[in-house]
């Protein structure tokens, strides 16, 4: 019975560091640390042969004991809760408690001396070392505080995003947009435009109801920026410009912003007049 205890324990405690490494999935992560699994490994078989060789030398110690001993040992084994225990609190029996009993009594009350606890004296010690560890490496080697750790997370993280913006074409907006100079991009912004531009602005950007793009004159301010923040919001109120952020996606307002700048310089069939300020990058 006390070995299907023993056996529920230590299964009880094996599901529960599995659980939590499962729990908390970036745990997880040091599989990808081909070192670490090795390492695990190792450690694991050395674990395994030093169990078989300490069980092996067990039994031969055991086969040598005479029947009685044999007796004990079985019942000692079957204490092993009560043997933990013992080591755990080294507590002396009651038989045994005249040897420590200090020679000072007070009304009848008198004290063992009774050594530290095992499990208090150890948990002692490993705050000591912690102390070394924690003070070596805060206080002696810089490492860093809390508030470091935040500041490197979060740049971190914002390099993290930065990078992922530039990646991810579908994430454009008004500060990050870039002209677009691949041909496929330019294609598609031809065939948006085409599609949804051409009636008021003309085919070749000369400028119908709305203005010329091929002129350096801009209403609503030239440069990538500028164009794609008028095409995801609209010109000005009641001329005809409407907001095309609902029906194209940041990526096509792009593409398409990058096709109006490529009429720039180039001469329309009947360019309309210049409207607005001429407009530089500075
Ligand atoms: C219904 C006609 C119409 C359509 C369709 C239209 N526009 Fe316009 N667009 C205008 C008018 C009118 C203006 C001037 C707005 C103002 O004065 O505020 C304008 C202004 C602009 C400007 C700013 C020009 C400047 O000088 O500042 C850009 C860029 C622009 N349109 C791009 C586009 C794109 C790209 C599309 C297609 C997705 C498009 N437009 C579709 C009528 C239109």
């Amino acid at each position: 019975m006390k070995g299907y205890l023993k056996t529920t324990v230590f299964a009880i405690i094996i599901f529960g560091v599995l659980w939590y490494f499962i729990g908390t999935k970036a745990a997880l992560d040091f599989v990808k640390e081909p070192e670490l699994v090795f390492g695990l490994v190792i450690l694991l078989i050395v674990i395994l042969i030093n169990s078989k060789v300490r069980k092996n030398l067990r039994q031969v110690r055991f086969d040598k004991l005479s029947d009685e001993e044999k007796a004990l040992e079985t019942t000692a084994q079957a204490n092993w809760y009560k043997n933990l225990m013992q080591k755990l609190t080294a507590t002396k029996p009651i038989e045994e408690e005249q040897d420590i009993l200090m020679d000072h009594a007070y009304d009848g009350i008198r004290e063992l001396d009774n050594d530290l606890p095992p499990w208090w004296l150890y948990g002692f010690y490993a705050t000591i070392v912690f102390a070394f560890v924690y003070i070596g490496y805060y206080h002696m080697f810089d490492g860093d505080d809390q508030t470091a750790e935040f500041n490197k997370e979060m740049a971190q993280a914002e390099a993290d995003i930065a990078e992922y913006k530039k990646n991810a074409k579908g994430l454009i907006d008004a500060s990050t947009v870039e002209v677009m100079t691949e041909q496929s991009d330019l294609d598609a912004g031809k065939s948006i435009y085409e599609a949804n531009c051409m009636v008021c602005h003309l085919a070749d950007g000369g400028g119908s109801i709305g203005p010329n793009f091929t002129d350096d004159n801009w209403i609503l301010g030239g440069g990538i920026k500028n164009v794609f923040t008028t095409v995801s919001e609209g010109g000005r109120d009641g001329k005809g410009m409407i907001a095309w952020k609902s029906m194209l996606s940041p990526e096509q307002i792009a593409q398409v912003s990058s096709y109006v700048l490529s009429f720039q310089g180039t001469t329309p069939a009947a360019g309309k007049a210049p409207e607005g300020d001429v407009w530089s990058e500075d």
